[in-house]
Protein backbone atom coordinates (compact mmCIF):
# COMPACT_ATOMS: atom_id res chain seq x y z
CA UNK A 1 0.00 0.00 0.00
CA UNK A 2 0.95 3.43 -0.29
CA UNK A 3 0.91 6.36 2.01
CA UNK A 4 -2.57 7.28 0.41
CA UNK A 5 -3.97 3.54 0.99
CA UNK A 6 -3.63 3.09 -3.74
CA UNK A 7 -2.82 -0.79 -3.75
CA UNK A 8 0.95 -0.55 -5.15
CA UNK A 9 0.66 -1.08 -8.74
CA UNK A 10 -2.53 -0.54 -8.99
CA UNK A 11 -5.18 1.27 -10.99
CA UNK A 12 -5.75 4.67 -9.55
CA UNK A 13 -8.77 5.28 -12.20
CA UNK A 14 -11.06 2.58 -14.09
CA UNK A 15 -13.38 3.12 -16.65
CA UNK A 16 -16.50 2.45 -13.89
CA UNK A 17 -15.10 5.63 -11.88
CA UNK A 18 -15.20 8.33 -14.93
CA UNK A 19 -17.55 11.17 -13.60
CA UNK A 20 -16.90 10.00 -10.05
CA UNK A 21 -15.22 11.74 -7.18
CA UNK A 22 -12.73 9.90 -4.49
CA UNK A 23 -12.56 10.67 -0.93
CA UNK A 24 -9.69 9.41 0.84
CA UNK A 25 -10.72 9.32 4.75
CA UNK A 26 -7.51 10.09 6.07
CA UNK A 27 -7.41 13.39 4.50
CA UNK A 28 -10.87 14.65 5.04
CA UNK A 29 -11.44 17.79 7.54
CA UNK A 30 -13.67 18.43 10.46
CA UNK A 31 -17.10 16.65 9.88
CA UNK A 32 -16.60 15.98 5.83
CA UNK A 33 -16.74 12.55 7.04
CA UNK A 34 -20.04 12.60 8.91
CA UNK A 35 -21.28 14.50 5.82
CA UNK A 36 -20.81 12.39 3.71
CA UNK A 37 -21.53 9.09 5.74
CA UNK A 38 -24.94 10.68 6.93
CA UNK A 39 -25.80 11.62 2.84
CA UNK A 40 -25.28 8.55 1.73
CA UNK A 41 -26.41 6.31 4.88
CA UNK A 42 -30.21 6.95 4.33
CA UNK A 43 -32.78 6.83 5.36
CA UNK A 44 -31.65 6.35 8.44
CA UNK A 45 -34.19 5.40 11.51
CA UNK A 46 -34.52 7.71 14.17
CA UNK A 47 -34.64 5.81 18.13
CA UNK A 48 -36.16 8.75 20.47
CA UNK A 49 -34.23 7.35 23.68
CA UNK A 50 -35.62 7.81 27.15
CA UNK A 51 -33.69 7.52 29.82
CA UNK A 52 -33.07 8.20 33.76
CA UNK A 53 -30.93 9.84 35.51
CA UNK A 54 -29.24 7.98 38.79
CA UNK A 55 -31.01 10.97 40.47
CA UNK A 56 -34.20 9.79 38.98
CA UNK A 57 -34.37 13.21 36.23
CA UNK A 58 -36.06 12.03 32.79
CA UNK A 59 -34.46 12.53 29.50
CA UNK A 60 -35.28 12.50 26.04
CA UNK A 61 -33.58 12.24 22.63
CA UNK A 62 -33.26 11.37 19.20
CA UNK A 63 -30.42 9.21 17.36
CA UNK A 64 -29.90 8.15 14.12
CA UNK A 65 -26.92 6.43 14.54
CA UNK A 66 -29.69 3.58 15.24
CA UNK A 67 -30.63 0.30 13.80
CA UNK A 68 -32.40 -3.65 14.25
CA UNK A 69 -28.78 -5.44 14.84
CA UNK A 70 -30.45 -9.38 15.99
CA UNK A 71 -33.89 -11.06 16.22
CA UNK A 72 -33.21 -13.44 18.87
CA UNK A 73 -33.62 -11.93 21.32
CA UNK A 74 -35.02 -8.89 19.99
CA UNK A 75 -31.49 -6.59 20.32
CA UNK A 76 -30.54 -2.81 19.19
CA UNK A 77 -27.97 -0.60 18.68
CA UNK A 78 -27.62 3.20 18.97
CA UNK A 79 -25.07 4.91 19.42
CA UNK A 80 -24.29 8.87 21.42
CA UNK A 81 -21.56 10.65 20.95
CA UNK A 82 -18.20 10.53 23.47
CA UNK A 83 -15.85 12.82 24.41
CA UNK A 84 -16.02 16.28 25.97
CA UNK A 85 -17.32 17.80 22.66
CA UNK A 86 -19.91 15.26 22.50
CA UNK A 87 -20.59 13.68 25.52
CA UNK A 88 -24.46 13.07 25.77
CA UNK A 89 -27.21 12.69 29.04
CA UNK A 90 -28.57 9.44 27.40
CA UNK A 91 -25.12 7.91 27.27
CA UNK A 92 -24.39 9.21 31.11
CA UNK A 93 -27.54 7.59 31.95
CA UNK A 94 -27.68 4.82 30.09
CA UNK A 95 -24.29 3.07 30.80
CA UNK A 96 -25.02 4.11 34.94
CA UNK A 97 -28.76 2.59 35.05
CA UNK A 98 -28.25 -0.09 32.03
CA UNK A 99 -31.79 1.06 31.16
CA UNK A 100 -33.75 3.03 28.38
CA UNK A 101 -36.76 3.02 26.18
CA UNK A 102 -37.14 3.47 22.27
CA UNK A 103 -39.60 5.22 20.55
CA UNK A 104 -40.79 4.92 17.77
CA UNK A 105 -40.47 8.16 15.69
CA UNK A 106 -43.63 8.56 13.23
CA UNK A 107 -45.04 11.52 11.22
CA UNK A 108 -47.19 12.33 14.33
CA UNK A 109 -44.20 12.99 16.41
CA UNK A 110 -41.45 14.25 14.38
CA UNK A 111 -41.68 18.04 15.06
CA UNK A 112 -41.01 17.25 19.05
CA UNK A 113 -38.50 14.28 18.44
CA UNK A 114 -36.65 17.59 16.91
CA UNK A 115 -37.19 19.74 20.00
CA UNK A 116 -35.75 16.72 22.02
CA UNK A 117 -32.56 17.79 20.29
CA UNK A 118 -32.22 20.68 21.85
CA UNK A 119 -28.66 21.04 24.27
CA UNK A 120 -30.68 21.22 27.47
CA UNK A 121 -28.41 21.02 30.77
CA UNK A 122 -28.49 17.17 32.13
CA UNK A 123 -31.30 17.98 34.61
CA UNK A 124 -33.66 19.62 32.57
CA UNK A 125 -36.89 17.34 31.37
CA UNK A 126 -36.78 17.03 27.03
CA UNK A 127 -40.28 16.07 28.00
CA UNK A 128 -41.75 18.72 29.38
CA UNK A 129 -39.41 20.78 27.19
CA UNK A 130 -41.42 19.17 24.06
CA UNK A 131 -44.77 18.82 25.20
CA UNK A 132 -44.82 15.20 25.08
CA UNK A 133 -46.10 12.96 28.36
CA UNK A 134 -43.84 10.43 29.89
CA UNK A 135 -45.37 7.24 30.67
CA UNK A 136 -43.58 4.87 33.14
CA UNK A 137 -42.51 1.62 31.95
CA UNK A 138 -43.68 -1.90 33.00
CA UNK A 139 -40.02 -4.11 33.28
CA UNK A 140 -37.50 -1.09 33.70
CA UNK A 141 -36.79 2.15 35.10
CA UNK A 142 -36.87 4.50 32.13
CA UNK A 143 -39.73 6.46 30.69
CA UNK A 144 -41.42 5.71 27.60
CA UNK A 145 -43.02 8.57 25.07
CA UNK A 146 -47.23 8.52 25.89
CA UNK A 147 -47.84 9.94 22.54
CA UNK A 148 -46.02 7.21 20.24
CA UNK A 149 -47.67 4.23 18.30
CA UNK A 150 -44.88 2.07 19.45
CA UNK A 151 -42.31 1.76 22.60
CA UNK A 152 -39.60 -0.68 23.14
CA UNK A 153 -38.52 -1.21 27.30
CA UNK A 154 -34.62 -1.80 26.82
CA UNK A 155 -31.57 -3.11 28.97
CA UNK A 156 -28.05 -2.45 27.67
CA UNK A 157 -26.51 -5.21 26.92
CA UNK A 158 -23.20 -4.80 25.59
CA UNK A 159 -21.77 -0.88 25.23
CA UNK A 160 -18.06 -0.51 23.39
CA UNK A 161 -16.03 2.60 22.20
CA UNK A 162 -15.52 3.37 18.46
CA UNK A 163 -13.62 6.02 16.94
CA UNK A 164 -11.18 8.30 17.86
CA UNK A 165 -10.32 7.89 21.71
CA UNK A 166 -10.29 11.52 22.44
CA UNK A 167 -14.04 11.54 21.23
CA UNK A 168 -15.58 9.07 18.54
CA UNK A 169 -18.82 7.79 19.76
CA UNK A 170 -20.83 4.68 22.21
CA UNK A 171 -22.26 1.77 20.67
CA UNK A 172 -24.70 0.73 23.03
CA UNK A 173 -26.08 -2.49 22.47
CA UNK A 174 -29.67 -2.83 23.88
CA UNK A 175 -32.21 -5.93 24.27
CA UNK A 176 -35.41 -5.28 23.83
CA UNK A 177 -36.99 -6.69 26.63
CA UNK A 178 -40.89 -5.94 26.15
CA UNK A 179 -43.04 -3.87 23.03
CA UNK A 180 -45.69 -1.63 23.60
CA UNK A 181 -47.70 -1.17 19.88
CA UNK A 182 -50.81 0.44 19.07
CA UNK A 183 -53.87 -2.49 18.29
CA UNK A 184 -54.87 -0.74 14.93
CA UNK A 185 -51.17 -1.52 13.93
CA UNK A 186 -51.06 -5.07 14.25
CA UNK A 187 -52.16 -8.39 12.43
CA UNK A 188 -50.43 -10.79 14.98
CA UNK A 189 -47.37 -9.60 14.91
CA UNK A 190 -46.93 -7.89 11.76
CA UNK A 191 -46.84 -4.23 11.76
CA UNK A 192 -48.97 -2.17 9.12
CA UNK A 193 -46.28 -0.15 7.36
CA UNK A 194 -48.82 2.00 5.61
CA UNK A 195 -50.16 3.17 9.15
CA UNK A 196 -46.84 3.25 10.84
CA UNK A 197 -45.59 6.47 9.18
CA UNK A 198 -42.60 6.07 10.18
CA UNK A 199 -39.44 8.95 9.83
CA UNK A 200 -35.95 8.56 8.55
CA UNK A 201 -33.67 10.96 8.82
CA UNK A 202 -30.78 11.91 6.06
CA UNK A 203 -28.53 14.41 6.23
CA UNK A 204 -28.82 17.90 8.02
CA UNK A 205 -32.02 18.81 8.81
CA UNK A 206 -33.78 16.44 6.01
CA UNK A 207 -36.27 13.64 6.83
CA UNK A 208 -38.17 11.85 4.58
CA UNK A 209 -41.86 9.51 4.98
CA UNK A 210 -41.89 6.01 4.29
CA UNK A 211 -45.28 5.03 3.42
CA UNK A 212 -44.53 5.20 -0.31
CA UNK A 213 -43.78 1.24 -0.07
CA UNK A 214 -43.10 -0.95 -3.07
CA UNK A 215 -42.68 -5.08 -2.30
CA UNK A 216 -40.19 -7.01 -4.39
CA UNK A 217 -40.55 -11.01 -4.60
CA UNK A 218 -37.39 -12.85 -2.52
CA UNK A 219 -35.70 -15.26 -4.97
CA UNK A 220 -36.38 -18.95 -4.44
C1 LIG B 1 -32.87 13.23 14.09
C2 LIG B 1 -31.64 13.37 14.98
C3 LIG B 1 -30.78 12.31 15.10
C4 LIG B 1 -29.65 12.41 15.94
N1 LIG B 1 -28.80 11.33 16.03
C5 LIG B 1 -27.74 11.39 16.86
C6 LIG B 1 -26.88 10.25 17.01
O1 LIG B 1 -27.08 9.20 16.39
N2 LIG B 1 -25.83 10.36 17.87
C7 LIG B 1 -25.61 11.50 18.59
O2 LIG B 1 -24.66 11.51 19.40
N3 LIG B 1 -26.40 12.58 18.48
C8 LIG B 1 -27.47 12.55 17.64
N4 LIG B 1 -28.30 13.64 17.53
C9 LIG B 1 -28.08 14.80 18.38
C10 LIG B 1 -28.66 14.58 19.79
O3 LIG B 1 -30.03 14.21 19.72
C11 LIG B 1 -28.54 15.90 20.59
O4 LIG B 1 -27.17 16.20 20.77
C12 LIG B 1 -29.23 15.82 21.93
O5 LIG B 1 -29.18 17.10 22.55
C13 LIG B 1 -28.60 14.81 22.87
O6 LIG B 1 -29.35 14.84 24.05
P1 LIG B 1 -28.87 14.19 25.40
O7 LIG B 1 -27.57 14.90 25.81
O8 LIG B 1 -30.02 14.50 26.33
O9 LIG B 1 -28.68 12.73 25.17
C14 LIG B 1 -29.41 13.59 16.66
C15 LIG B 1 -30.29 14.68 16.52
C16 LIG B 1 -31.39 14.58 15.66
C17 LIG B 1 -32.32 15.75 15.52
Amino acid sequence: MSENGERKGGVSEQSGDVGKKKFVSAELEGADGYKLLTGLIVPRPIGWIGSRSPAGNNNLAPYSFFNAISGDPPTIVFSPGAGAGNRRDTADNVRATGEFTVNIVTDEVAEAMNATSASLEPGEDEFAYAGVTPLESTMINAPRVGECKAQLECRLSNELHVGRSDGGNWLLVGEVVAFHIDLDLLDGTRVDQQKLKAVGRHAGNTYSRTWELFDLARPA
